[in-house]
């Protein structure tokens, strides 16, 4: 028994279908157990899929005679979440086709678990969210944090063919880029304040001047009092900067990245969006073009639509919710009132009043996924926004250098990676979509 149990070829579960009537070995965790007497039937996991493992007593004496007891026992005292090791032989489901099932002769048990925490009756979010290092462990949990890193691949594969290089911005900064009330601060030695990064752009500005086009990728941090569902404290942003695109081309780019993440989700993660119980329909129709209004157009629709939102004001989430309840694919909502938006935004040279920005609208209620803008290119004018934002222009010396040395027309956006994945998967609140959620009220596990 020893020497099989070594030389056994150890498989994924994913490719048990490749091994159908070969005797192989799975490593993983038990996540349900049924016994009906002389049939144990073992539901594992190991990281890589799932599959139902049968243990039968009278097979295991029929292969080990005296032997058997000892492996049944073994087996019988499996309990949710017990880490074992299988050996068995791979057969096609009786009833679906398609899918395997192994018939287990031998079992190495790492560790029995004790009750497990997350049993099978209900549990609230908050009860789930301090178990979140076991909750992750679900198949839904499992689907979600799969998807992720598959859009995260996604867009890096796009930009990548697109000619953007990744550029990694720092996360200790001295000074804000998205306003200074939502800035987490915290004592830096002798220099004083030092704030965690709430966008890496300004840093992507200064690197297209060495390489053209560029991505970041990583945490950022938001000081926000919002306890909505859209709302994270600490957040994975993926910021696009590229030279010589204007606004127009800036939504292009966006417009191409969404439509390109959205199909290739669609395509390669079929099990894990039918695990979340994702009605794929809407998603189907994820093409281009996209719908594009003014912000003007935007509080107009919306007036119609019952809302209270007046000329010249941001919208609110609520409006947002309303807006992308009523069409079926994304929206661009362009030229927002220069007062709601950023310091680095260039206004519309045909109406200063407004800026050449874009936020970018998921359907089904979902709202903002990714906020966009042209930048302000000319020293002068970028001055002023600065004084006019009460930002002190000192602490952006080097970021005014690159409107001083070749400056050029030039654009960005941001992703917000937990809105994106919230919408694709059809998650109720971004808490589910990041690995450990940081909330307001909440900073642990
Ligand atoms: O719209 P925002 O604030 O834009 C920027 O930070 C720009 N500097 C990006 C750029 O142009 N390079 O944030 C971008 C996206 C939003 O559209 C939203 O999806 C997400 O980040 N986001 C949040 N996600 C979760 N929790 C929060 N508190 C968020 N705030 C913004
Ligand atoms: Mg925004």
């Amino acid at each position: 028994m020893e020497h099989r149990m070594i030389y056994t070829m150890v498989i994924l579960i994913k490719d048990l279908a490749q091994h159908k009537n070969e005797t192989v070995k799975i490593r993983g965790w038990v996540f349900n157990v049924r016994s009906s007497g002389k049939i144990i039937f073992l539901q594992v996991r190991d990281g890589s899929g799932f599959v139902q493992a049968i243990v039968e007593e009278k097979s295991l004496r029929s292969l080990h005679g005296d032997k058997a007891e000892a492996i049944w026992d073994s087996a019988s005292k499996i309990t949710l979440e017990t880490s074992v090791e299988l050996i068995g032989t791979v057969s096609e489901h009786p009833k679906k086709a398609g899918e395997f099932e192994l018939h287990v002769s031998e079992v190495k048990v790492f560790q029995y678990s004790p009750e497990y925490t997350i049993g099978k009756k209900e549990h609230g979010p908050d009860f789930l969210l301090d178990n979140r290092h076991l909750w992750i462990r679900s198949e839904r949990q499992w689907a979600i944090l799969r998807i992720r890193a598959g859009i995260y691949g996604y867009i890096e594969e796009w930009l990548k063919n697109n000619g953007f290089t990744r550029f990694d911005s720092p996360i200790l900064t001295p000074s804000a880029c998205e306003g200074t009330t939502t800035l987490f601060g915290i004592d830096y030695f002798d220099l004083g304040q030092a704030f965690l990064s709430q966008s890496g752009q300004l840093y992507l500005e200064a690197a297209i001047g060495s390489l053209g086009r560029v991505y970041d990728f990583g945490p950022v941090f938001r000081a926000e009092k919002s306890k909505t569902r859209r709302h994270l404290t600490e957040f994975w942003m993926m910021d696009a900067e590229a030279a010589f695109v204007e606004h127009e081309e800036n939504m292009q780019i966006q417009e191409k990245l969404v439509s390109y993440v959205v199909d290739k989700i669609l395509k390669e993660y079929k099990f894990e969006l039918s695990l979340v119980e994702r009605d794929v329909a809407p998603l189907e129709k994820i093409k281009s073009p996209f719908y594009r209004m003014t912000h003007k157009e935007a509080v107009k629709k919306l007036q119609e639509l019952g809302s209270s939102i007046e000329e010249g004001s941001d919208l609110g989430a609520d409006d947002e919710t309303i807006l992308t309840n009523t069409y079926d694919k994304p929206i661009f909502i362009e030229k927002y009132p220069s007062d709601v938006k950023a310091f680095y935004m260039k206004r519309d040279p045909k109406d200063p009043s407004v800026v050449l920005c874009n936020d970018l609208l998921a359907p089904e209620g979902y709202g903002e996924i990714f906020g966009g803008s042209q930048r302000e290119d000319n020293y002068d004018e970028l001055v002023k926004r600065l004084k006019e934002h009460n930002l002190k222009t000192e602490d952006f010396q080097w970021y005014l250098d690159t409107r001083k040395f070749g400056s050029v027309p030039h654009s960005g956006f941001g992703i917000g990676l937990e809105r994106l994945v919230a919408w694709i998967c059809g998650l109720k609140h971004v808490r589910e979509t990041i690995p450990f959620p940081r909330m307001i009220t909440r900073k642990t596990p």
